[in-house]
This record gives C-alpha cells, structure tokens and sequence, in this order.
C-alpha cells in the first residue's frame, strides 16, 4: 500500500512536471478568465500537500511557506480569474517549494501508520484533478502547439449506436472504504436503490450525431432546451461545441483539424446536453442510472470493480491516463464493456447526468472536509466515467465529478437514456 501510494504520488508529479516544464511567460499568463494561471495550479498542488501530509490539515501549524503566501492558494479565498493579480511565487520559487514538499512527504510515508495511507493517495488524487485542470488550461490556450499530438489510440469498430436494457430492480450504489480503500468521501457509503427499468446509450454521442443536431438547427430551435438553457444559449450566443470553428474544423491543444465523426463528443455544457438529448427523443441518465448501468452485474447480483470485472484497468480496457490529448473512437473497446453492454462508460469523455450533487445517505467528510461538502445542494450538475485526461488511480465507477451547468472547458460529453415504458 505504501509503495502504491508513492508511485503514485510520483506519476502525479510526472504528469505535473509534463505540463509546467514550460517557458515562465505561459505559466504566468492567465489563458482564459475560466482558469488559474498555470503557475497558481502548480504551487497550489504543493500548499494542498504540504497541509494534508505534513500538517495533518491543521492550517494554524507553521507550513514552509509563510501565512501570508499560504493564503494566495486557497481556491476559496480567491476565485480563478483574480488569481493572476496576486503576489504569487514564481515558478522557480513554486517548483523548489514542490520539491521540498515532496521530499518531506516521502520520509513521513516511510513511517505512517496504515491507517493514514488513505491521505497520500487522496493528495496524489488532488494532484491528478488539477493536472486535469491545467489540461483545460492548456486546451484554452492561444498559439502554436507545445505538447505534441498526443500518443496512438485504437481504432474504433462499427459498434452500432443503439441503447442497452437495463430491467428494473435494486443495486448497490457507492462503495464503502473497505471495498474501495481510496474511494472519496462523497463516493461512500454503499446503499441500495431500487430503479425503474431504462435504456442507456451503449456508446457516448459522437461528434456526426452533434453535427447532426447543428445541422437541424437544434442551436436555433427553443422547444429542446430548457428555459434556463435556452436563455444561456442566447446570453453566451453558442452555436456549437466549445473549440469548433464553423467549417467543421476544431482547435485541439494549438492543432486545427478535421472534427473526427466517431470520436465522442466533447466540450458541451449541461444545458446543451440536455437540449441534444430532447432532440434525440431520449434525456440524459441520472447518476444512479449511470452507475447501475456501468457496474451493476445482475448475473452476480453485485458490483464489479469495474464495468470489464474486477480486474485492474489497462490501456486495452479504457481510454484514462492523459497522454492521448483526446477520447478514442467509439468501438475502440470492446474489451471494456458493462455487463448489460454499454462501452466506454470509464475514461474518453467525462459525462453529464441530469443529477444535482448531493451526498449519498450517511455521508462522512474526509480529513479534506471541504472537498465535497460546500458544494453540496449548490447549482451544480453530476459528470461520470472520467475522460481521457484522468490519472488511472483517480477515476473509480463511483466517482463523482460535478461542475456549473454552462460549463465545457472541461473534457465532458454525453450518454443519452430513456424511459422503458
Ligand atoms: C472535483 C473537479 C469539481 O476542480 O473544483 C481540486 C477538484 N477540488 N481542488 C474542482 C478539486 C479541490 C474539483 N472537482
Ligand atoms: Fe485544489
């Protein structure tokens, strides 16, 4: 378990070092009023860890950095588009400040109790989501591309794009510590429901079926979006996926390309989702749906670990771990089906549900007691499955992401349900 933690304390730290290892003007700029500036992520990613691992969490005890430049990284204190007008460390400074930290933290898991594991990889899990972040950041920014193009997928098949059954009946939702010992807190505790019967997507919806909607005039047409969606849809004037230009080309981290027809699409809003959806005569999955739908093995009449079995993830299962720059094409994992055969449910594409983010029954906040809870019952929407930017230990079948519903910086796209009449 130690070694687990380590090694992945220090892949989070490969992937940071991979995105930050940049000339300092792209670190300090801000790329877009939606993102930190790169050098805010960076440092942050170390006073989260020097707080959590050498602290305990006790924000009154003396960190290596003074309070007053503490206080610059508390994402609570300083909304994003401020963050570029603070008196923030240099990235020289940040990246020594890393370091120190992390030398520190790898002497103190050498001793930890077992009981205290759970904090290493929660902070290796902090880390990966804001490697996440500044994948979005990257993916905002303007010029010519500095990361490459991103390594092989495998091709997709010509899966059909039909929906999968999924008969009515009771589930296990959530995961208790003991089956799932890095699972979040607002992932636990497992508890049964009991859902009707409703069909789900078998692949996401690709980028030829959202054309397909531009092309109907679905942008234009009021009657699928809902009032909140549509008057957003106005006030923010979109016509198409975030990124997209109007002669089906898109920009992906500083390349222009042709819009691949099966790669699932991404970078839609909540609300765009939902009128997509009522377009297609379908809506989108609740979590719960989702969830039963990826994991539940009716066969068993229990959980897997994963949609494939219980089995640990590898590249020929899902689409996780970043390098890719972009989701693989439907059908390109057969391999990674559910049991009741939806593919693609973990990793490509993060996907929105029609759920608001409340905790399950008996939640307990972590020693992170602000991870979730603020968040609770706020104007947010539940996203599933993690996308292709996901570190491969911070994505599990009960992991819940959550964001505003305009938002599609993000890597997220959709899964389209119905209701089994
Ligand atoms: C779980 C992605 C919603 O970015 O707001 C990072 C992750 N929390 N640092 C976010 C997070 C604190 C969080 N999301
Ligand atoms: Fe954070």
């Amino acid at each position: 378990m130690r070694e687990e933690a380590a090694r992945g304390l220090e892949d989070a730290r490969r992937r940071t070092t991979r995105l930050t290892d940049i000339d300092e003007p792209e670190l300090t700029t801000q790329h877009s009023p939606l993102m930190s500036p790169l050098v805010w992520d960076l440092a942050h990613i170390g006073q989260q860890e020097d707080l959590w691992l050498l602290r305990g969490g006790d924000s009154r005890a003396q960190g290596l950095l003074s309070a007053r430049v503490e206080q610059l990284y508390d994402a609570f204190e300083h909304p994003r588009a401020s963050r570029v007008s603070l008196p923030l460390l240099t990235p020289a400074e940040a990246r020594s400040y890393l370091a120190d930290v992390r030398g520190r933290v790898l002497d103190a898991l050498e001793r930890a109790d077992d009981d205290r594991i759970f904090d290493y990889v929660m902070v290796e899990q902090h880390e990966q989501q804001h490697v996440e972040t500044m994948l979005a950041t990257h993916q905002l920014r303007d010029g010519a591309p500095i990361l490459g193009a991103g390594s092989p997928l495998p091709p997709g098949r010509d899966v059909p794009h039909d929906s999968v059954l999924v008969p009515a009946g009771s589930c296990t939702l959530g995961v208790d510590a003991r089956d799932e010992p890095w699972s979040l807190d607002n992932e636990r505790p497992a508890h049964t429901v009991d859902l009707p019967a409703f069909r789900i997507g078998r692949v996401p919806v690709t980028n030829a079926e959202w054309q397909g909607f531009v092309d109907a005039g679905g942008y234009d047409e009021p009657h699928w979006w809902s009032e909140r969606g549509w008057k957003h849809r106005q006030e923010a004037e979109l016509e198409r996926p975030l990124f997209w230009s109007a002669g089906a080309s898109r920009r992906r981290f500083g390349h222009h390309e042709d819009i691949p027809a099966d790669e699932p699409v991404q970078h839609v809003s909540f609300f765009e989702a939902e009128a997509y959806a009522a377009w297609a005569g379908a809506r989108l999955p609740t979590e719960q749906e989702w969830e039963k739908a990826c994991v539940w093995d009716p066969g068993l009449g229990r959980r897997r670990r994963w949609p494939w079995g219980d089995s640990d993830w590898t590249p020929a299962l899902a689409n996780l771990g970043g390098d890719a720059l972009g989701p693989a094409p439907v059908g390109a994992y057969p391999a990674g089906a559910s049991p009741y055969g939806a593919e693609q449910m973990i990793g490509d594409v993060w996907e929105w549900t029609s759920s608001s983010f409340e905790p399950w029954p008996g939640f307990t906040p972590m020693l992170y007691a602000d991870y979730s809870a603020p968040f609770f019952g706020g104007d947010y929407r539940v996203l599933r499955g993690g996308s292709w930017a996901v570190g491969g230990a911070s994505i599990r079948p009960s992991f819940r992401n959550w964001d505003h519903p305009v938002r599609r910086q993000i890597f997220c796209g959709l899964r389209l349900a119905w209701d089994v009449v």
